[in-house]
């Protein structure tokens, strides 16, 4: 049977244990095609090594800011899991992102790397194009990509910084929102969606304005969509990480992080007194990304060791 017509389906597509829901995640698979108006150093497809048999995918799940750090544990968990991933992060970061496609190799998934910047609406419609053209669909979006500035004190905020927050936290994670439900709108086979908030979207800090800002809106725009696409029955939810060990910290504080006074700070301030990892925050994500996950929408789940508490 040709590949392109075959039709893959990883799920039931009912659940018998409640009302009747359709269920996502059933893909019809196409080979991986070069797209000759497209720069080769745009996207590269990673089709698997000849040697591995592959279990059938879950899904297509694609992870924006995959290069490093939470975004890179996340698509590294999904890839685990059984989804084929598209890698996506901008140009800048390409060795570290071919580098998580070839781990993804090894696990057998198909993988796309896909340059883009969120905070760009073409290159946001691109990116899912370019996604649904070479792995077949989209089932699990990962609007993960963030940023952070060291200070933002609101007596000291510029409208520069502001926006330049708000552009990736919050604009790239509506546009990666939009796109994706588009998307799974048209497919007619539900989804995921999941973003990136923050526990300090849930409960703001001081010297953090813009910051606390942006990941209180993710919220704000996750209940939202939740809402609006519980019909097509795509759950949209959040994920609130505490301060986790991962390059953004890093570059704030320092390398040597766990040495830190701040360090010391963020462990005391959780119930379970230890530094959180990106794959601790990649875990539930997983379960977020999951077929049991879909009575679960419209939440901001925080993985902070006991933090913030509600
Ligand atoms: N690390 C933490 O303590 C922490 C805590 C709470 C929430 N978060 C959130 O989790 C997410 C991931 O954080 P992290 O610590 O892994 O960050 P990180 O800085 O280590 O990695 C973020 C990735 O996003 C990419 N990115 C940035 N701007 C982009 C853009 N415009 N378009 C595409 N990609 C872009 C970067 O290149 C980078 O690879 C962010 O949204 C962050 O705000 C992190």
């Amino acid at each position: 049977m040709a590949q392109s017509s075959m039709l893959i389906s990883a799920y039931p597509s009912t659940v018998k244990n409640g009302p009747e829901v359709e269920l996502p995640y059933q893909i019809k698979a196409r080979p991986a095609q070069e797209d000759p108006t497209r720069s080769p150093s745009y996207r590269k497809v990673s089709p698997m090594m000849p040697s591995q048999s592959p279990s059938t995918p879950k899904g297509v799940a694609l992870v924006t800011g995959a290069a490093q750090g939470i975004g890179r544990a996340i698509a590294l968990k999904l890839g685990e899991d059984g989804f084929d991933i598209a890698l996506v992060d901008i140009p800048a970061k390409k060795v570290q992102l071919e580098e998580v496609a070839q781990m993804l190799k090894l696990v057998g998934r198909r993988t796309v790397t896909t340059y883009a910047d969120v905070r760009v609406e073409t290159q946001v419609k691109d990116m899912i194009a370019d996604v649904v053209a070479n792995l077949g669909g989209l089932d699990v979006m990962v609007a993960n990509a963030g940023i952070a500035h060291p200070n933002g004190s609101i007596l000291s905020t510029s409208v520069e910084q502001w926006d330049a927050t708000f552009a990736v936290n919050g604009r790239g994670v509506f546009l990666c929102y939009k796109y994706a439900a588009l998307q799974m709108v048209a497919q007619g086979r539900g989804g995921r969606i999941i973003g990136a908030s923050s526990a300090w979207g849930k409960r703001a800090i001081a010297h953090a304005a813009d910051y606390c800002a942006s990941k209180f809106a993710v919220r704000g725009l996750t209940q939202s969509a939740a809402l609006e696409l519980g019909p097509h029955k795509i759950t949209v939810n959040a994920y609130a990480p505490g301060p986790t060990d991962t390059p953004m910290l890093r570059a704030q504080q320092s390398p040597d992080i766990k040495e830190t006074e701040y360090a010391k700070e963020v462990v005391d301030a959780t119930a379970l007194k230890y530094l959180a990892q990106p794959e601790n925050v990649a875990a539930v994500v997983s379960f977020l990304a999951s077929k049991e996950s879909h009575f679960v929408t419209g939440q901001c789940i925080a993985v902070d060791g006991g933090t913030t508490l509600s």
